[in-house]
This record gives C-alpha cells, structure tokens and sequence, in this order.
C-alpha cells in the first residue's frame, strides 16, 4: 500500500497556495489546504481532488493560534502521517508607515508571522514523531529592497528568512529541513493594490531578466522541488523565484 505524504498548505484559496497544493498532490501528497475563505478553499480542494489525491479542506482563521494547532493536528489524524508544512497564506494592507495604525500592524504580524509559528510548532511535534519531514515558508522579493506603502507586511517577509534558518538550525537533529521561497511579482490578487496595473506590468518586465510574468505553476514546482526527497540535503535556505529581478 502506499505510504500517505500527507501536507498542509495555509492560503490555499489564493492562487499561489492553489498552485502549491495541486502540485503537491501531483508530486504523490495527499494535501490538507486551509483558508479562511470557505468559497476559494472549496475551488482548490475540488482541483486537488482531480489530481488524485485525499483532500482535507480546512476552513481556518490563522489569527487563531487554537485554531491552527487544531488544523494540523486534524491533518495528521485524518491525512497523515503529515510530513509538509507550507507556510503562505498572507496579508498585504498598502498604508503609508505614518498612518498604519497599530490594530492593523498586528494583524499583519498574526497571520503572516505568528501563524507560522504556530503552525510550524504544531507541525514539528507530528514530523519528530515520524523521524522528519519538511517545512516551506514563503517571503517576498519586497524584502530586499522595500516598497511603498507595505512596511508591516515588508517585515514579516524579512522574518520568514530569519526564522527559516533559526528552525532549519534547531529542527536538523530531528531530520525536519525547513526552507524559504520567495517569490516575485507573480499574477494574483495581490497585484490588485497596484493603481496602475499597465505601468506595474512595464515596471516588473523592466526590472526582471526574464521578459515574461511568472505562473504561480513555477512557483508550486519549486515549493514542491522544497517539500520532497529531492532536495534531501537541503535546509535553511531561501530560493528566489523571480525571473531574475533580484540576484541573490
Ligand atoms: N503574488 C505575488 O506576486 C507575491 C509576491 C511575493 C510574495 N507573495 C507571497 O505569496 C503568498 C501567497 O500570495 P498570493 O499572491 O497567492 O496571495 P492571495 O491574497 O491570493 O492569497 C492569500 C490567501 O491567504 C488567505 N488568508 C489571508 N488571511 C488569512 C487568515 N487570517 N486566515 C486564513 N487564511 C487567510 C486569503 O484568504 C488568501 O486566499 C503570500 O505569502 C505572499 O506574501 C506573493
């Protein structure tokens, strides 16, 4: 009988997430997807189902630390054993730094920063118990050289480096690897709080080396390329998928 490879991945209803999960459930995972919008989370469950994969669909607030926890023990339970966290659902509020007011700062921090703690806690106790597993935080390019108007969120992503290499470090003697992608300008929703789409679109082809936009399809394979055997002896590293804008 097959040995489940059961995975988690939070944003799913967003179309990097559902990018993720359909790849993951083609790479041979069974994939438990989480999102607290219960319209979108069904959309990726059904795709994931196609693949051919057992589907868990989680409809989940990640500014709930008992919540999440509940979520990934469910994944372990009715998926498992769960051997993949994909850290990647965010939010993205464009306010000037001066006007941020502190109530949306924190939930910036709650779902893009303290979700994955809490998620990656919850997990790491199901992969020790299992002899290992892996775990994929997503950044953003903006962390390298800023953006306007995105501070908090800017943050966070520069977080999900720091805190991708201080568990890669702690987690290695459990055989868990946890690593980072971190996307580019890709064609989502998030590209909706650009007030000049066309001038956006000539501003990411400017700056790329590749003159063509991302799929969120190039970004699940790398994710995947992450979560699976093949990057067996890689951990604590962040791989930027950004068609050559930045070179890291
Ligand atoms: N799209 C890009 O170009 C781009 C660039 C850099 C980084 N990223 C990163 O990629 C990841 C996915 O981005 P995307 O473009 O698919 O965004 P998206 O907004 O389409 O998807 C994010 C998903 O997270 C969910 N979510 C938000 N708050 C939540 C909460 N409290 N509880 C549960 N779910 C919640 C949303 O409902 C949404 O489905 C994010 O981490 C983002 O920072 C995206």
């Amino acid at each position: 009988m097959k040995q489940s490879q059961a995975a988690l991945v939070t944003g799913a209803g967003g179309a990097l997430g559902r990018a993720i999960a359909r790849r993951l459930a083609a790479d041979g995972h069974d994939v438990a997807v989480l999102d607290r919008d219960a319209d979108s989370l069904e959309q990726t469950a059904e795709l994931v189902a196609k693949e051919g994969a057992r589907v868990l669909a989680l409809t989940t607030d990640l500014r709930d630390p008992a919540a999440i926890e509940e979520a990934v023990d469910r994944t372990a339970t009715e998926l498992g054993p769960l051997r993949c966290l994909v850290n990647n659902a965010a939010v993205y509020p464009s306010r000037a730094f001066l006007e941020v007011p502190l109530a949306e700062y924190d939930e910036v921090v709650a779902v893009n920063q303290r979700a994955y703690w809490v998620a990656a806690q919850a997990a790491a106790r199901h992969l020790s118990d299992v002899g290992g597993g892996t775990i994929v935080n997503v950044a953003s390019i903006t962390m390298h050289g800023g953006w306007d108007s995105l501070a908090a969120y800017i943050s966070t992503k520069g977080a999900a480096v720091a805190f991708t290499r201080a568990l890669a470090r702690e987690l290695g003697p459990a055989e868990i690897r946890v690593n980072c992608v971190s996307p580019g300008a890709f064609p989502t929703a998030a590209e909706e709080i650009h007030e000049n789409p066309e001038a956006y679109q000539r501003h990411v082809l400017d700056h790329q080396a590749l003159k063509r936009r991302g799929q969120p399809d190039e970004l699940a394979a790398v994710v995947s390329f992450l979560a699976g055997a093949d990057s067996s002896f890689v951990t604590g590293q962040c791989i930027e998928v950004n068609g050559g804008w930045v070179m890291s």
